[in-house]
């Protein structure tokens, strides 16, 4: 199975991209995990589409996605909703297909340091992916991201995060 995996931040100590990159140990396959700063463009406008077309980083990530069996995940929360990184990445892509993730079936995750969890663009993502082309089998929000992760080691600590985690990966099987 080819996992394609990713933080949907442009941080470059994005946690997200930390739990993601930890989830897909939990899982056996052959893996690639993304940087969004790979795919950095101008802002998405429609007078930039029409003037010179829709960038090759926008194509090169959606060629991924086409090539990947299951994709994870884990979803940063700005002002809880999306980056601005991931929003752009996403709305350039749209325009070569709206189905961005061509039915892929997906495991989403989101995590930050707040009680919350990110549980907002978790639910986001979960509400717009039948329109999306996005099969989500399973999502997991993990609150107080620093208490239950170590970035030393790059491992969850805490055992219901870690059951809770197992649990979701699985549903990719
Ligand atoms: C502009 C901005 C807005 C944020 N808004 C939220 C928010 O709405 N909810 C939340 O839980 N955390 C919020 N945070 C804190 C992020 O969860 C935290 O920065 C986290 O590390 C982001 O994930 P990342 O490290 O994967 O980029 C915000 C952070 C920034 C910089």
């Amino acid at each position: 199975m080819k996992i394609l995996a990713f933080g949907a931040s442009n941080s470059q100590n994005s946690i997200n991209k930390a739990l993601v990159t930890y989830a897909t140990t939990l899982i056996s396959g052959d893996v690639e995990i993304l940087d969004l700063n790979d795919f950095e463009m101008p802002i998405f406008s429609q007078d930039r589409e029409q003037a010179n077309g829709i960038p090759n980083e926008a194509k090169q990530f959606y060629a991924k996605i086409g090539a990947a069996d299951a994709l994870l995940i884990s979803f940063a929360e700005h002002n809880g909703n999306f980056t601005a990184a991931y929003k752009n990445l996403f709305d350039w892509t749209s325009r070569i297909d709206h189905k961005v993730y061509q039915g892929k079936p997906a495991v989403i995750l989101a995590t930050s340091p707040g009680s919350g969890g990110a549980s907002s663009v978790l639910g986001i993502a979960n509400r717009s992916a039948p329109y999306i082309g996005l099969d989500v089998k399973a999502s997991l929000s993990v609150a107080s991201f620093y208490n239950k992760f170590d970035l030393a080691t790059g491992r969850v600590t805490d055992s219901e995060v870690q059951q809770a985690l197992e649990h979701t990966v699985n549903a990719l099987k």
